[in-house]
């Protein structure tokens, strides 16, 4: 199980000071936002033939392929390459290759990729829930062009899967003309909380990983949180997140010593960032590696400003074994570590790097996950979705919108001359110039 680790005196002071009522909108599904909260019973409303489609689908694209390219950005790709990468870890040579595109707008990286289709056997996943997100698009229009250019229209068809809303975006008329495989992500779950929908879920099959297990890990955890009193894992997260944001901690710093959490913790960020961060409140989620970022943040975790709190994302065991061999000679001065493994070295980099943040001034909690498997991260998707909700509703913001984001967009469409926005292109362009 993924268990939450906090000092006593912490946990009684967040609990008791929390705003636990406020909390309770995520259970009573009665403030803003309740239109969004389909995510909650989808761990149980998954059926083992949708589980099955999915790798069917999954399956197909795998044998047609050596790449799978998935296109979309934010929540309709951040989840599954938190689990893809978690599960294959850097140095993966697993195929099929998973390439990520509409990410960005790189136009150095969409070359290379291109050429990269030129040499590979691919197929696309594209997700949008919108159908209109001008990154993941443009990226396909690009490389719908190659796939029907290297495989012609019919190959394009069996290579091509499209998930976006049931009726609604271009995407999906798009696809409906062309006649490609469609699946649906629900009207009520939002993109960041869409990871166990075929948005991440199709994804990570393809990649070969067990997306029973998955949903396994979220289901027993939605079991474990399933009363709100004060021994709820989530219910503490969150008010202790709340708790360190009324001290002034206004960041939240989410560490891990195991490289194979980077995306892992991407995902975390958005799904924190986007659905606090409105109305002028909400912490700021920041990440680390360690100990790879203590030789280039340590310094300032240790001595500077004290602006933060750290939540420590730990895990117990890894999953092969790797010892510091005896050296005769030890000329390298290493034999006090030989016959202890790698783990052995980072847990005691873990257990000092926590000590040494508490008496620099830190205030740190700690996050246990048993194994990096399928199962423990559904487990550790699930808590974090549902801390999240409990913790927004807690600073009385809507988790589920993300108004802000139009912002950039606005201007964007303004300066491209996007049918609409012709009268705003003059104001913008002046705007821009005064600041540039
Ligand atoms: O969490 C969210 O809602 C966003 O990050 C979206 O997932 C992101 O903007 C992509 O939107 P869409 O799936 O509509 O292309």
């Amino acid at each position: 199980m993924v268990s939450l680790v906090l000092s006593q005196d912490l946990q009684h002071k967040a609990m008791e000071s929390c705003n636990k009522e406020d909390a309770l909108h995520l259970i009573r599904r009665d403030a803003s936002g309740n239109d969004f909260l389909g995510w909650i019973d989808l761990p149980k409303e998954i059926t083992i033939e949708d589980i099955c489609k999915i790798e069917r689908v999954a399956q197909r694209l795998r044998r047609l392929s050596e790449m799978v390219i998935i296109v979309g950005i934010g929540g309709s790709y951040l989840g599954a390459r938190a689990v893809i990468s978690a599960i294959r870890g850097e140095l993966s040579d697993s195929l099929p290759e998973i390439i990520y595109a509409g990410h960005q707008m790189s136009q150095d990286y969409m070359h290379a990729l291109l050429q990269r289709m030129d040499k590979k056997d691919y197929a696309i996943i594209v997700i949008s829930k919108s159908g209109t997100t001008t990154e993941p698009a443009v990226a396909f229009r690009l490389l719908k062009q190659h796939c029907e250019a290297k495989y012609g229209k019919n190959g394009a068809k069996e290579r091509v899967v499209c998930i976006t809303d049931a009726k609604r975006g271009a995407l999906k008329s798009l696809a409906n003309n062309e006649g490609y495989d469609t699946f649906v992500i629900p009207d009520d779950v939002g993109g960041r909380y869409s990871v166990l929908t075929p948005v991440g879920l199709l994804p990570i099959a393809a990649a070969e990983c067990d997306i029973k297990q998955l949903v396994q890990g979220a289901a027993d955890m939605k079991i474990s949180l399933s009363h709100l009193d004060d021994d709820n894992m989530a219910l503490q997260y969150a008010a202790v997140r709340n708790y360190f944001l009324r001290q002034g901690k206004n960041i939240e710093v989410m560490a891990s010593f195991d490289s194979r959490f980077y995306y892992f913790i991407e995902w975390w960020k958005q799904l924190y960032g986007e659905s606090e961060g409105k109305d002028g409140k909400g912490l700021f989620p920041a990440g680390l590696l360690y100990t790879t970022d203590l030789h280039s943040m340590g310094q300032y975790m240790q001595e500077g400003q004290r602006l933060f709190f750290e939540t420590f994302l730990s895990l117990k065991h890894s999953n092969a074994s790797c010892q510091v061999p005896y050296d005769e000679s030890d000329m390298d001065g290493l034999n006090f570590l030989a016959g202890k493994t790698l783990e052995d070295i980072n847990h005691e980099a873990e257990r000092a790097t926590i000590l040494a943040h508490e008496q620099g001034g830190v205030p740190t909690i700690k996050l246990e996950i048993e194994k990096m498997d399928e199962y423990h991260l559904g487990q550790l998707i699930y808590f974090f979705e549902y801390a999240c909700g409990l913790s927004a509703y807690m600073l009385q913001v809507n988790p589920f919108n993300q108004p802000g984001v139009e912002a950039y967009k606005n201007n964007m469409f303004a300066l491209l001359r996007k049918p609409g926005y012709e009268d705003k292109y003059e104001q913008i362009q002046a705007a821009v110039k005064n600041l540039l």
